[in-house]
This record gives C-alpha cells, sequence and structure tokens, in this order.
C-alpha cells in the first residue's frame, strides 16, 4: 500500500514548481517545510491528481494515479490550501453536499458526517452557518470533509494556518489520531507543526527536497551550524548584521547570541545542538527579506 513518485517534475512555462522528486509514503504522518513558493502546493496537487506531473510518474501500489482515476479518488481525501466554505451552509449540510459530491450513500454519508463533526469537536455547531465559524473552526470543517470517504492517502496543505496556537495544538492531535494505518501528507511553513507529529520530515526549497528524514536524523546529520556566544551590546549589533541570529539573551551587561552560520562566527562562539527551527532558519532566513516568489539560492 504504497504511494511512490519518481522522479516527478511539474513546469509552469518556464517556472520549475517541482524538480525531479522521489517520495516513498507508506503508512505515517509526513510533514512538507518549506518558505512560501518552495513548491509545496505544486507537489500536493500533482500527488492528488489534480495536475498531470511534466515528466515523472506517481503511482500508488504500482499503478499510474493518473490511470487509476476514480479508483484512486475514492481512497484520497484532501484538504485544499485555499478552501471555499459554502458561508450560508449549516456544518452539517456542508458534509451532506460533499458526500453527495464524492458519491457516497445517503445513509453512510449521514452517519459519517456526525461521526466526523464529534471528531472535530464541531458537533454542537452542526447547525450553524459555517460563515459564523472562527478560522480554527472552518479548518476542523475542512479535515472532516476531507475524512468523508474514510482516505487511505490524506492531503493537508497548510491545515494549521490562520490557527492561533492553541488551535494549533488541538489540530495537531486530531491529526494524529486520525493517522493511523494511514499516508497523511501535511505542509506548513511552521516548524513545531512538524517537529511534533511527522513522522518523517521533507524540508523542501525551490521545488527540491534539501532535507529528508525523521526529525533525529535530520538534526544529527546538520553539524557545526549552530553557534552561542557572549558578546558586549555594541559587538551584539554588529554581528546582528553580519549573521542569521535566532535567538538573543541577556545577562548582566553581555548579550547572548545563539547563531546560525557554517563557519565560527568569532573566536570564543561555542558550537551547540541545532534544532529544526535552527536549521529552517539556515535554509530560510534570507528569505523573508526578499519579494515573495523570488527565493534566494543558498
Ligand atoms: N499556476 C501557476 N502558474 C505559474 N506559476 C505558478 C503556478 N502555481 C505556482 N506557481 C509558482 O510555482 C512555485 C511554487 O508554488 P507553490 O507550489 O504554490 O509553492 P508553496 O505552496 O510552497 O508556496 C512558486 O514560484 C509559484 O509562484
Ligand atoms: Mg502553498
Amino acid at each position: 500500500m504504497e504511494l511512490q513518485l519518481d522522479q516527478v517534475t511539474k513546469q509552469y512555462g518556464e517556472k520549475l514548481a517541482v524538480d525531479r522528486l522521489d517520495m516513498s509514503l507508506e503508512p505515517g504522518v509526513y510533514g512538507l517545510l518549506g518558505a512560501n513558493g518552495a513548491g509545496k502546493t505544486t507537489l500536493m496537487r500533482l500527488i492528488c491528481d489534480i495536475l498531470n506531473p511534466t515528466s515523472g510518474v506517481i503511482s500508488y501500489c504500482h499503478q499510474d494515479i493518473h490511470q487509476m482515476g476514480e479508483q484512486y479518488r475514492n481512497i484520497l481525501g484532501y484538504l485544499p490550501q485555499k478552501f471555499g466554505y459554502y458561508p450560508e451552509f449549516t456544518a452539517l449540510r456542508f458534509l451532506l453536499y460533499m458526500s453527495a459530491l464524492k458519491g457516497l450513500d445517503r445513509t453512510a454519508a449521514a452517519e459519517r458526517s456526525i461521526e466526523l463533526l464529534k471528531l472535530t469537536g464541531l458537533l454542537q455547531e452542526k447547525d450553524k452557518k459555517i460563515k459564523t465559524f472562527s478560522g480554527g473552526m472552518q479548518r476542523r470543517l475542512g479535515i472532516a470533509q476531507a475524512m468523508l470517504n474514510d482516505p487511505y492517502i490524506l492531503v493537508l496543505d497548510e491545515p494549521t494556518s490562520g490557527l492561533d496556537p492553541k488551535e494549533r495544538v488541538r489540530f495537531r492531535n486530531l491529526i494524529s489520531s486520525f493517522s493511523k494505518d494511514k499516508i497523511v501528507l501535511l505542509s506548513t511553513h511552521i516548524v513545531a507543526d512538524v517537529e511534533y507529529i511527522a513522522d518523517k520530515i521533507f524540508i523542501m526549497k525551490e521545488g527540491r527536497f534539501i532535507k529528508t528524514g525523521t526529525l533525529e536524523e535530520i538534526i544529527s546529520e546538520t553539524e557545526g551550524i549552530v553557534w552561542e556566544c557572549e558578546v558586549s551590546p555594541v559587538m551584539a549589533a554588529s554581528m546582528e548584521e553580519k549573521y542569521t541570529i535566532v535567538n538573543v539573551k541577556r545577562k548582566g551587561d553581555k548579550t547572548i547570541l545563539r547563531i546560525v552560520s557554517e563557519e565560527r562566527p568569532s573566536k570564543d562562539a561555542v558550537k551547540t545542538e541545532a534544532t529544526l527551527e535552527d536549521i529552517y532558519l539556515h535554509y530560510f532566513s534570507r528569505e523573508g527579506e526578499e519579494p515573495y516568489g523570488t527565493a534566494v539560492s543558498f
């Protein structure tokens, strides 16, 4: 029961959005981590057979997903990044409507909808119009609709975007509880989302995976990029211009800087273990300063 990507590429005109990616997914939670424009949504739309690869093949149990057609869609659940929520529908009516679109049997659909409203903590809200829902409630309803057909492959594009920290925790727990015996692929630009729930992390940049592995693997193979040094406030200011500073702490009249850098930033800097956030900032820190879409190479 394996989903396999073999040298999958997607080009929009000149723009290479997904670049010769290989992936092999068995049941588990997979986190796709990357900045805006990295290619996450494109990759997910390819996996959902909404886009066709420019080259390469995506297969499920050794069958090309595009050839499988409806048979593949029946085992797939998808929460798009941008999702129209039918503001005038109630939560329950929306799920029944989506069930009909997915061709589910009416009685089964009603039962399943109630079950999912319960699981997503929305049962009390089932008769309220979606336009009255908070962002978090809408996202929960989004995951509920993706689960209607009890999919074996669940694809969630930025499921936690726009959620406050408390809702984010709740959402992570929800995804974990759904993920048993399923392939769950979620994208995010928030490090903590994948840090806590992903069995395997793919850090994506410019259409490529620049790091792949479990959290522990990625951390243990990233050596010598994080430093701590104790400097005067004046020195701290000048180092901030030169380096990516991920944390600043005061200690008496000194400043302790946590710096991400491939070279030792100062003579007395001490090497420390990287966190996933350090690694992410190492690869993406300069991107925030660039206009959207023009990623810097590293
Ligand atoms: N329909 C499209 N036509 C042209 N370029 C696109 C299209 N969709 C996305 N892109 C470009 O492809 C790259 C990857 O986009 P996307 O997959 O949306 O990344 P992410 O989801 O990681 O933000 C970006 O540079 C984006 O501007
Ligand atoms: Mg996206």
